[in-house]
């Protein structure tokens, strides 16, 4: 292959457009400075403009911000980053969690990059994938037999011996670490900067509402300083509905619900909600909507086949959110709608694989393979040049 040389000469190797990427370079808005930063090279991922899966929605401009690509999968790293990094300034001697996977993965790697110990309690259930992520990462894995023993274990910890909780460890619930909360805010700004301008929704997958409100709170900056005008809506999704059932009596609490399932997406299993999840959504005329198992695995494939995103079965969820907004007509066409696919597909591999899975050693004559082949290459193609759309017109 031959190349223009003079292309390389004009490219300026000597002055790289950003001196510190990721986090850091948002620090005057976090709770510690660029120095004490513990990074693993979080943030900046990518915001994927769709096509065919926009045609597919029924959506003028969808995009995709890719949550997947941070260092630990997850975009749990940019809570953990934040909240050890402060961890570290103030002299805690270990950092600690409650995690059905992601946020115990990302913690064990930050706490490995800070040199402090980190305890993970998980429990029975949890996705094999993520709860072998945390251990070869070195942290201490308590796997609980009931997942409500891992909060006053926590609460004990940190009061015996000052391990800093990332993780909420009270009930009723109220969020994680406020500190690792602000971490989530970089989300905001990095849209923002990328789009240059502020999408009418944000979709994104719900549990405790951690995310939610710290976007939020990332939108209301940009509003407060004058950047921008006003801030997006929310569009949540959630497993179980305690925000929906909230916003919808116009209760200032939300309580837990019975769980009537077991969700497939087992990283937003929890029945509650955080207070201040219910906030922005209010503040944001924001919409919570349940979704439920059906469907979710193909949707996951769908996603995938479409547009090359491999995403856990919880990041599939805002994308059936906006599919069911959108049949409702409470998202319109021509809005400007941005998912959070918050980890990558590999997370749960365990849980979303299916029967199909299983393909049969090839015992066919290599005419026929070929023949076949072909007839599914051009089965594709026919499928990706004429995406069904799924949406009201
Ligand atoms: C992949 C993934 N997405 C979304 C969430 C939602 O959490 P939250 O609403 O507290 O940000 C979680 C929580 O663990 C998660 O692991």
């Amino acid at each position: 292959m031959q190349y223009g040389k003079d292309d390389v000469t004009r490219w300026d190797f000597g002055n790289p457009g950003r001196a510190r990427p990721g986090l850091q370079r948002f620090s005057a808005m976090l709770p510690v400075t660029e120095d004490q930063f513990v990074t693993l090279g979080e943030g900046d991922t990518p915001l994927h403009a769709t096509s065919r899966l926009a045609k597919y929605l029924g959506l003028e401009n969808l995009y995709v911000k890719d949550e997947s690509r941070n260092p630990t999968h997850s975009y749990k790293d940019r809570l953990s980053a934040v909240a050890v990094s402060y961890a570290k300034k103030v002299g805690a001697p270990a950092v600690a969690t409650a995690s059905s996977g992601n946020a115990g993965a990302s913690l064990a790697a930050y706490a490995a990059r800070a040199g402090l110990p980190c305890v993970v309690a998980s429990m029975k259930g949890a996705a094999g994938p993520m709860v072998s992520q945390i251990r070869k990462l070195g942290a201490h894995l308590i796997l609980m037999e009931d997942k409500t023993q891992r909060w006053p274990f926590l609460a004990e910890a940190a009061k015996r011996y000052g391990w800093f909780i990332t993780s909420p460890y009270s009930a009723p619930v109220i969020g994680s670490t406020p500190i690792g909360i602000e971490g989530y805010k970089t989300i905001a700004y990095e849209i923002y900067q990328d789009l240059g301008r502020v999408p009418d929704w944000i979709a994104l997958p719900v549990c405790y509402g951690d995310a939610l409100a710290g976007i939020h709170q990332g939108f209301v900056d940009l509003k407060d300083s004058g950047t921008t005008s006003r801030i997006p809506r929310f569009l949540a999704a959630e497993a179980h509905g305690s925000l929906a059932r909230a916003m919808s009596s116009g209760s200032e609490r939300v309580d837990a619900v019975t769980a009537e399932y077991e969700t497939l997406a087992s990283s937003v299993g929890a029945p509650q909600s955080a207070y201040q999840a219910l906030m922005a959504l209010r503040q944001s005329e924001g919409v919570a909507v349940k979704i439920t198992n059906e469907g979710l695995l193909e949707l996951q494939e769908l996603v995938g086949s479409l547009e090359g995103l491999f995403f856990e079965l919880a990041s599939v969820m805002p994308f059936a959110a906006v599919r069911q907004l959108r049949k409702q007509r409470v998202v319109a066409s021509d809005d400007l709608v941005v998912c959070l696919a918050t980890a990558s597909g590999l997370k749960d591999i365990d849980k979303s694989t299916r029967e199909w899975a299983e393909i049969p050693i090839n015992r066919q004559p290599q005419e026929e393979l070929l023949e076949a082949a072909k007839s599914a290459a051009q089965q594709t193609l026919a499928r990706l040049s004429n995406v069904p759309s799924d949406a009201a017109t």
